[in-house]
């Protein structure tokens, strides 16, 4: 019987392929084996890994990953745990993960979201506030800034202080030490992260993870002595929470489920919002269709009213097609002999979404390299052909703030002022830790604000 596609370079190589370009490592075996092959992508286990990039294939897995058939085992997830530890969202399986999951929820959803829109639109205004006028702005630093402070408000209801200043500190140092490809090696050889000595790179990311776990125990300490029914931040529905025997979480649980929803929650979204502001600096015809329908905005300072515009809308989606800043699912077991795409599949084998070639697959966005929001205004994709936020029971929970949070910066950024990308090149996608971002820092230069009355004042 035919097997899946296998590639045939040595099994270093393609490791290292995958670490230092990834996007090279999937359209080749894109090109070559077509919606389904074998992959060695250095996970830290030894099942066989499958990648998949067909979209039917792709809602087959990710509408039975709780069945008999396939399950989404946290422990796979192992490489994350150096960072985020054991006891979160993503490490978590079974009953523990889906109890975990209805409990974190319910705040980046609905009404609570709603009531983000004033925080998000006053933190961008305060960190845009302190750009200087026409010299260079790194994009990313800032809207890491913006969406750090979003996130520790969601979090732990308060960005301002001390101790939240000194989190921010940390944790953008942290990531920051797997921000190009090489030193991405560090997430997938974990004896890297080994202590050699205070030179080494292990021996500042175990200072960094001591300081940072002082910081969040504090607060864990200080919340438990001091509860307030009244907060609705995570962190007190985390600490509220009692399992059916009447046990509440650990210490150790709420240090990691902290860490993960910081990690998760801020960079990604950062990375997002990078590259659509990039977008539409560098389309002149994008960038004046978005000012178009922002100037049809009649309240700027009321978030809600960028939330249902359609051409945003198709610019935050074409910008998280083309660039989707995590590549793959979670990897999903199969649990039982099954048939995809015609190929036989073993018990223990590990299947994952690569949710990037889905989105270049030209037969569903032809010209797939080229940013056209207008794709998102003609065609309907179902949610396995657009899915920057995987699917199934790991769906993303922060998916519906990630969106809210990009349309209400942008449109509180561009309804204010104009930019011009200072960047001369084209700027490509590269690996930073376990997500694709810009290759280069994407950098912009404020040349006008809008007045109150939005004419435009030179400054
Ligand atoms: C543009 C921004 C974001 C993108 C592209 C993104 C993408 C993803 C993807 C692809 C997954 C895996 C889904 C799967 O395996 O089916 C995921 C999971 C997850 N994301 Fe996001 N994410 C973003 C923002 C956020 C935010 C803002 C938060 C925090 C609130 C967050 C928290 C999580 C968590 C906790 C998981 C694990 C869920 C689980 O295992 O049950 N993400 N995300």
């Amino acid at each position: 019987m035919q097997t899946v596609p296998t590639p045939k370079a040595p099994m270093p190589l393609q490791a290292l392929q995958w670490i230092l370009d990834p996007v090279g490592y999937m359209e080749k075996n894109f090109n070559r084996y077509g919606d389904i092959f074998q992959s060695f992508l250095l996970w830290g286990g030894t099942a066989p890994l499958v990648m998949v990039n067909e979209p039917k294939a792709v809602q087959y897995i990710l509408t039975h990953d709780t069945g008999k058939e396939l399950t989404a085992p946290g422990d796979v997830n192992q490489l994350l745990e150096p960072l985020i530890g054991r006891q979160n969202l993503m490490l978590l399986s079974g009953t523990q993960h889906r109890n975990r999951r209805q409990l974190v929820m319910p705040p980046f959803h609905g009404e609570r979201l709603k009531a983000y829109g004033q925080m998000i639109q006053q933190i961008t205004q305060n960190v845009i506030e302190q750009w200087p006028t026409r010299e260079s702005v790194n994009v990313r630093l800032t809207m890491q800034k913006i969406t750090m402070r979003v996130i520790l408000e969601a979090v732990f209801g308060l960005h301002q202080g001390d101790r939240y200043q000194q989190l921010e500190h940390l944790l953008s140092t942290r990531l920051d030490m797997t921000a190009t490809p090489l030193a991405s090696a560090l997430v997938f050889l974990p004896w890297l992260q080994k202590d050699f000595g205070p030179w080494s790179p292990g021996s500042r990311l175990h200072k960094l993870a001591a300081q940072t776990d002082q910081l969040l125990f504090a607060e864990i300490q200080e919340r438990r002595a001091h509860p307030d029914l009244n907060r609705t931040d995570i962190l007190s529905l985390l600490l509220a929470a009692k399992d059916e025997a009447g046990k509440g979480l650990t210490d150790q649980d709420l240090r990691d489920e902290l860490m993960a929803l910081l990690v998760a929650g801020h960079e990604t979204t950062a990375t997002a919002l990078t590259w659509a502001i990039y977008w539409i600096h560098s389309l002149p015809e994008v960038q004046q269709k978005v000012r178009a329908e922002l100037d049809t905005v009649s309240n700027p300072t009321d978030p809600s009213s960028f939330l249902q515009l359609p051409y945003l809308t198709a610019v935050c989606n074409e910008t998280l097609r083309i660039h989707p800043v995590a590549m793959l699912t979670f990897p999903r077991r199969v649990e039982v002999p099954m048939k995809l795409c015609g190929y036989p599949l073993e018990p223990g084998m590990l299947l994952l979404g690569s949710i990037y070639l889905i989105h270049h697959r030209p037969d569903l966005y032809p010209q797939p390299h080229q940013f056209r929001p207008e794709r998102f205004l003609e065609q309907q994709f179902s949610p396995y052909e657009f899915m920057p936020f995987g699917g199934g029971v790991r769906r993303c929970v922060g998916a519906a703030l990630a969106q809210y949070e990009m349309k209400i910066v942008l449109g509180t950024i561009l309804s204010q002022m104009d930019l011009v990308l200072l960047n001369k090149h084209p700027v490509q996608p590269a690996r930073r830790g376990v997500t694709l971002g810009p290759k280069q820092p994407v950098e912009v230069k404020k040349v006008r604000i809008h007045s109150a009355s939005k004419s435009l004042l030179e400054v």
